[in-house]
């Protein structure tokens, strides 16, 4: 089958899981090289393995368990990012986790962040691609571990560090809970993002408006079951990181035809498109907008669009937004 969207086109990504960008094979060599027996996160096909969304965090804690120090996360960071530009990807943004960097230890926080920045900036030499750095919180490992976190964030932002969020399992906690930590990193300067109505309903995209109040949610697509939301959403420029495939793998929607992201767009909501954990949902931002194109019929007028909506809702600076602005438009 012939491609309606040209692979090429330049993207930007602001919905990406460090760890779970890792590939099983880059995972596997980690685990070989530290002795670690992880086989059980695996298919015969050498793919992760999981059965549902809270299996799935599972596994992606064992996968991110021989992650051990900052030299694995730069060899990662490079991995990831040479994946990226081959998706076309010219700005990504990446979740990363102090609870999975030292243990939320401001100190070791800092080492495995210069190792992770090292990388972007050997990445942005090599490969011609920009990476910024949101630090994020775990739902389901409480609020009292999201305040280090918070700390953590609030101590290192920076030209890399940009922004702040939360991620993990959306049935676990209010974000009420979470309100001290995004008041600690909104009062530091970083910018806001929390997921939300991915799992939980329409209710738990205003609970993290109303509570956390980030300028984009990660997901949000479980607005469309509220319309009032949606045209809240769509007023105050509350910017979505959709990632259909991330939704249909793991079962939110059973097919990209039921998704809501078209019905969304069509209502003027801000919608962005990432890939979320690319190897554990068995996707590309490729395979993404071709299916895309396939489903809704967009165009790459409408790719270009939305990654131009994507770069103005950046957390990056000025300086930087205007030189990947040519090269959007290019
Ligand atoms: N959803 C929520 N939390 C996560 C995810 C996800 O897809 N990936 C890693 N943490
Ligand atoms: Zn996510």
């Amino acid at each position: 089958m012939s491609e309606l969207i040209d692979p090429a086109l330049p993207k930007v990504e602001l919905h990406l899981h460090l760890e779970g960008a890792a590939s099983p094979a880059f995972i596997r060599g980690l685990a070989k090289e530290k002795g670690l027996d992880i086989s059980g996160i695996f298919a015969e096909d050498g793919g992760y393995d999981y059965r549902d969304f809270w299996h799935f965090l599972e596994v992606y804690e064992a996968a991110t368990s021989t992650l051990q120090s900052p030299e694995d996360f730069r060899r990662l960071v490079l991995a990831v990012l040479e994946d990226r530009a081959e998706d076309g990807v010219i700005y990504a943004e990446t979740f990363v986790s102090p609870d999975f960097c030292g243990g939320g230890d401001l100190g070791a926080w800092r080492e495995y962040l210069h190792a992770i920045e090292e990388a972007a900036e050997q990445a942005q030499n090599t490969m011609g691609i920009t990476l910024k750095g949101v630090v994020t919180c775990i739902r389901h490992f409480g609020p009292e571990k999201a305040r280090p976190i918070a700390l953590c964030a609030a101590e290192t932002k920076g030209d890399f560090i940009t922004g702040f969020g939360i991620a993990g399992d959306e049935k676990m906690h209010h974000p009420k809970d979470f309100a001290w930590a995004f008041d600690c990193a909104r009062e530091a300067g970083l910018r806001l993002t929390a997921h939300a109505g991915e799992w939980g309903g329409a209710q738990s995209v205003r609970d993290a408006l109303d509570h956390l109040r980030p300028e984009r949610i990660g997901h949000g697509v479980q607005a469309i079951d509220d319309l009032a939301l949606v045209d809240r959403l769509a007023e105050d420029g509350i910017v979505l990181e959709v990632c259909p495939g991330s939704n249909v793998f793991l079962g939110v929607y059973p097919s990209f035809r039921d998704h809501p992201v078209d019905r969304l767009r069509e209502r003027e909501v801000k919608i962005t498109l990432s890939t979320d954990d690319p190897p554990f949902f068995r996707t590309t931002l490729v395979q993404e907008y071709e299916t895309l194109a396939r489903t809704f019929g967009w165009t790459e007028a409408d790719f270009r669009s939305i990654n131009a909506d994507a770069l103005k809702a950046a957390f990056c600076d000025e300086a930087t937004k205007r030189s990947l602005l040519d090269r959007l438009t290019r």
